[in-house]
């Protein structure tokens, strides 16, 4: 069986300065020659500091973002190849998630009807059948029913993180990009929907391309890492080898920033959740 998510080559630039008359000037190389694989299940993260180019390749993964040159299989097929119609098609089965929940849902739609929007984007579903598919997706990332006709605002940040979850998982997607899903929330929080990603993993056998900056979480999370620095990959391979045996200097350098972390919060963080 072919990955889900297959990058070869892949690089971008984008301009950084113009001259006078508006020529560019200077170019920022966001991404350098990546390659990356995933496979069905799986998690691969991507790992490295502010800047090192992890969300641009997410974003080129999922065509939002376009590729100065390589290639981009998705589900066994060339994504820079694909027509309009390919990519809405692509679209159900492959989405992202964002950072920040608070943006990444429209402050002026009821919760419910942001959940619905790819379903009458993406699905024949209408009326009372998708009123009983966004209910099902609210019950299941633990929210209430009766949440549906609230705004964003009327939401704790977890909460809304896990609204942005059911509306992404609306379209039974097979491939999500979680941008640094849990940065902006709470230690306690973090658990609980790292946790229900997790879940619906096994349940659902969803590839994640997981980008962090945060290795303690990544370690708990992801099968499989790919460290970045600068637009290039510095290392890669299975978790487990990577915080063991790391060879790149700079992953040294990345791994022995983690025992800085307060050690009670660390401890807290891994009991929230190895025991939810
Ligand atoms: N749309 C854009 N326009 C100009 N520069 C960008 C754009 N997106 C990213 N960059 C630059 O590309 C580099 C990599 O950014 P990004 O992929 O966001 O890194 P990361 O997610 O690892 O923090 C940074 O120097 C950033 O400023
Ligand atoms: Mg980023």
């Amino acid at each position: 069986m072919s990955p889900v998510l297959e990058i070869q080559g892949m690089s971008k630039s984008f301009v950084k300065k113009r001259n006078l008359i508006g020529m560019p000037s200077a170019h920022t190389h966001a991404v350098k020659n990546v390659s990356i694989t995933l496979e069905k299940g799986r998690t691969r993260a991507i790992v490295g500091e502010s800047g090192a180019g992890k969300s641009t390749v997410g974003r080129m993964a999922l065509r939002l973002a376009t590729p100065d040159s390589g290639s981009v299989k998705l589900f066994g097929e060339d994504i820079m190849k694909m027509s309009a119609k390919d990519v809405r098609r692509l679209r159900r089965r492959a989405t992202m998630i964002f950072q920040d929940p608070f943006n990444s849902l429209d402050p002026l739609m009821l919760v419910g009807q942001s959940v619905a929007e790819p379903l009458t984007l993406h699905t024949p579903l209408r009326g009372d059948d998708r009123k009983q598919k966004v209910a099902e997706l609210l019950e299941r990332v633990g929210l209430r029913v009766d949440q549906l006709e609230k705004y964003p605002h009327e939401f704790s940040g977890g909460q809304l993180q896990r609204i942005a979850i059911a509306r992404a998982l609306s379209t039974e997607p097979e491939l999500i990009v979680c941008d640094e899903p849990v940065a902006a929330l709470d230690v306690s929080i973090q658990a609980q929907v790292l946790n229900l990603l997790l879940d619906l993993q096994r349940e659902r056998e969803i590839s994640y391309l997981f980008i962090s900056h945060d290795l303690a979480l990544v370690k708990m999370f992801a099968h499989d890492v790919t460290v970045m620095r600068r637009g290039e990959i510095v290392e890669e391979g299975a978790t487990e080898q990577i915080f063991s045996d790391p060879q790149d200097p700079y992953t040294k350098e990345l791994l022995s920033a983690i025992p800085k972390m307060n050690p009670r919060k660390r401890a807290e963080r891994r009991a929230a959740v190895t025991t939810a």
